[in-house]
């Protein structure tokens, strides 16, 4: 199981929708895929779940003492195949506040006591807070969006000190990588702040860019990923190219078949 969080603590670099599309993307090569929404605000979650639908989320599972529930029951199909979801709330807003040590490990605990995933993507707040903390002391790699313009680079400074503190808890913690988002080529800024991350970055600029598209900001209010809304349109292109190279840096097999899972039914979203 490889455990990937999508952080940088800038609102609106396109966090979520990397989160979401490329979970989804994941899932359609047969990968067994849990998406978990960090953020109170519950961009990934609305765009997934009917907040009808929920019973329990991410919140009953690290807030509180005895009466917490496990990652387990907090966890919904979502209408996409192989793609599960935890939803957030926002008392998770709460975790904001100081946290006992034990706390900051709940959620890599829970994470480490599921056996059915291959991945787990953990959508990060716009915050460097607890909640960051324990996001990234439960993950393997940090992917890293960066909007196209100048502002998005000043916070991955901010984000490296995270990134820092957390490996003394994680020594594990890697930078899978550094993604261009929400780019317009027809933008000098764009272009500048691409050619910054990857002069700055190197190897670690992932090649795929996801450009500025009115489908990757119209989807989610269709409650859809890229690949529904447009199959064959230029947001699923984008996401489908970062995708291929998320899964090449992750050293996994190009698809999985998904026979080769027992499909177990999680509760049921319906
Ligand atoms: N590549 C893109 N092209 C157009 N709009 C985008 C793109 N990526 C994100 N957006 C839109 O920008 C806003 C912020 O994106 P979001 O993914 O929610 O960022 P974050 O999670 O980092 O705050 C949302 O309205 C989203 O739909
Ligand atoms: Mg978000």
């Amino acid at each position: 199981m490889k455990i990937i969080a999508i952080a940088n603590q800038k609102g609106g670099v396109g966090k979520t929708a990397t989160a979401v599309n490329l979970s989804a993307g994941l899932a359609s090569k047969g990968y067994k895929t849990l998406l978990i929404d960090l953020d109170s605000q519950r961009n990934a979650t609305n765009t997934l779940l009917l907040s009808e639908q929920i019973t329990t989320t991410l919140a009953d599972v690290l807030v509180g003492d005895s009466d917490r529930q496990s990652l387990e029951d907090a966890i919904y199909e979502t209408p996409i195949d192989n793609l599960d979801l935890v939803p957030s709330h926002i008392r998770l807003a709460k975790i904001e506040r100081f946290i006992e040590l034990e706390e900051q490990f709940r959620l890599k605990d829970g994470i480490n006591s599921l056996t059915d995933y291959d991945i787990v993507i953990l959508d990060c707040p716009p915050t460097l807070g607890m909640t960051l903390t324990q996001a990234l002391l439960a993950s393997d790699f940090v992917i890293v969006p960066i909007a196209g313009d100048y502002y998005s680079h000043e916070g991955v400074i901010d984000l490296n000190e995270s990134l820092q503190k957390a490996r003394r808890g994680n020594t594990n913690l890697k930078i899978l990588g550094y993604l261009m988002t929400r780019y317009d080529s027809r933008m000098r800024v764009a272009k500048d702040s691409l050619q910054l991350m990857r002069d700055k970055y190197k190897d670690l600029a992932f090649q795929a860019v996801i450009r500025e598209l009115a489908s990757i900001k119209t989807a989610p209010a269709m409650r859809l990923t890229v690949y529904e809304f447009d199959p064959s349109g230029d947001g699923a292109t984008d996401y489908t190219a970062f995708t291929e190279e998320v899964v090449e840096r992750l050293e996994m097999e190009k698809t999985k078949a998904t026979s080769l899972h027992i499909v177990e039914k999680k509760k049921k979203a319906s």
